[in-house]
């Protein structure tokens, strides 16, 4: 029990899988936290969990790096789930045994129900399931049942339920096994026998409390930057300690179309939050002039940013905390259980560690999705929820060459309509990314019976699970041709429109 959920801890063999592990855990409304596979029985026994999982991962039980779990978890009496590499580990290291076959499988596979199961109940057989290994799990340990088969794995899914403990072949957290999520629910609930509890409102209640306890009556500060984690984070922070909350938001002039606008009426207006509106855009732009390198461009927008925000921030006096929107992920990754450092690479180009602030992370424990919702709960519009992911300098890295007042609102308005038309089209949610992008070249058109030279604007629009990679989406042909003629006809001084078909690698997502 941590913070008073129910706890389940993910171990880590493999970091993609056990964060979707971790998402689909919560789903089930439970609440979980990701561990190194090298944390020891006595580390993962204070998080009091009420399960274990143990995740998939690339290794082979055989290889001479495999990561291990520390054998004395297996004595703590807690219910354990052992999935993919997790299951040939719980299996070999419970005394069964685990053999390289040189035949794997790969993708959909037809999993036979064998035996009466705790976690495959209700599953016809055969039944479509999603498997990745080449080592199998040929014999179970003792005390164990084997519930289910592959044709390559004769083991493929086995239970002792005297000691509450599961192992699972295939993949029950990705959606190509279908009712995966069955598996992962039946486990928790009818194995581990955990508490649905954590929902929405017991979150929000739980992270108001907690930013009460850490303030008391002292004030907070918090950089809007017009991205969802920052908004969620000032409006639960607002929801803890209301007027002791006061918000900055650095208008830079590279700015989405409306962007300001919103901000102003959600935080000001809806939630009447202390607001400092700073319009900076001439500063920024008389700092940018003449300037064409794209890490030059950053290194200015980034620093100038800061010191807008410290002489803002200066003039308020008392403020001991900096209301930040570090999600999860990103506190797994720093490797500490403290992330307490303010990252380079935040949405607002980095602010300086040296400002003498604590800091405040309400949303340190929750993954992005569970965030989106939660600023929903919160009263958030869903304009600004569901915002696509944009980075803190701005237009800025959209905008090749020379950064000027006029090409920024030549971009903007372009961008307004490929925001417009992908909307309308019903792409919005299925897209990670989609935006204009201004290069620093100009072209020859003829538009009525004038030869034009003017500027292309460049469509970018990319599939993307994380932003690691990405893929160029296929965008429809009458949705390109809707944004090609009303870009041409509706902003000055564009005469041409390109599209970006190229994928992250070799591709940046960005321009710049
Ligand atoms: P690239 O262009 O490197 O971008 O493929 C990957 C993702 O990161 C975003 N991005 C940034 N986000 N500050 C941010 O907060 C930045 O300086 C920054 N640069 C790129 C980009 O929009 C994409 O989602």
């Amino acid at each position: 029990m941590i913070h008073g959920f129910d706890t389940v801890v993910v171990v880590d063999f493999g970091a993609q899988y056990a964060q979707l592990i971790a998402r689909r855990v919560r789903e089930a409304e439970v609440y979980s936290v990701i561990v190194a596979h090298s944390a020891t029985a006595a580390e993962i026994a204070e998080l009091q969990p009420t399960a274990i999982i143990l995740s998939g991962g690339p290794s082979s039980v055989y290889a001479d790096v495999a990561p291990r779990l520390d054998p004395a978890v297996y004595e703590l009496g807690i219910p354990i789930l052992g999935i993919c590499y997790g299951a040939q580990l719980l299996s070999l290291q419970l005394g069964g045994e685990v053999v390289r076959t040189g035949v794997g499988e790969y993708g959909r596979t037809e999993l036979s129900v064998q035996a009466t199961s705790a976690v495959l109940a209700g599953w016809e057989s055969p039944h479509d399931v999603w498997m990745s290994h080449g080592d199998s799990i040929a014999t179970a340990p003792p005390g164990f049942t084997v519930t289910a088969s592959t044709p390559q794995a004769p083991v493929a899914a086995l239970e002792d339920l005297q000691r509450k403990f599961v192992g699972v072949q295939f993949h029950p957290e990705v959606a190509h096994t279908i009712d995966g999520q069955s598996v992962i629910r039946r486990f928790l609930f009818e194995v581990a026998e955990c508490l649905p509890s954590w929902t929405h409102r017991s979150v929000i209640d739980a992270a108001t409390t907690a930013v009460k306890e850490q303030v008391g009556d002292r004030r907070v500060l918090c950089a809007l930057s017009g991205g969802v984690d920052s908004a969620v984070a000032a409006a639960l922070v607002h929801r803890a300690i209301g007027s002791q909350l006061t918000c900055v938001y650095v208008d830079t002039g590279l700015m989405r179309e409306g962007e300001s606008e919103q901000i102003e009426e959600t935080f000001r207006a809806q939630f009447a939050i202390d607001l400092i509106h700073v319009k900076a855009a001439d500063r920024f732009f008389s700092a940018l002039a003449g300037v064409t390198d794209p890490e030059s461009k950053r290194k200015i927008i980034g620093e100038l940013f800061i010191r807008v925000f410290e002489e803002v921030a200066s003039e308020i006096t008392d403020v001991d905390f900096l209301a930040q929107g570090t999600l999860y992920p990103d506190v797994i990754e720093s490797g500490t259980a403290s992330a307490a450092t303010i990252k380079s690479h935040h949405n607002v180009g980095g602010l300086p560690e040296d400002m003498q602030f604590s800091l405040v992370e309400p949303l340190r424990l929750l993954f992005k999705d569970e965030v989106r919702q939660i600023g929903v709960e919160l009263g958030l519009p869903e304009a600004m929820v569901w915002r696509q992911p944009f980075p803190g300098p701005g237009l800025g890295v959209r905008i090749v060459g020379e950064v000027t007042q006029e090409r920024a609102d030549i971009l903007r308005a372009a961008d307004a309509i490929v925001l417009e038309e992908v909307k309308r089209a019903g792409l919005d949610r299925e897209l990670w990314q989609y935006f204009a992008v201004l290069p620093a070249v100009r072209s020859v058109g003829v538009m009525g019976d004038e030869r034009t030279y003017a500027y292309p604007i460049i469509i970018r629009a990319v599939t993307s699970d994380d932003a690691m990679t990405a893929d160029w989406a296929r965008l429809p042909y009458e949705l390109l041709e809707t944004l090609s003629s009303r870009i041409i006809n509706e902003v000055d001084g564009v005469n041409r429109v390109a599209y970006d078909i190229t994928s992250k690698p070799p591709g940046t997502i960005e321009w710049e």
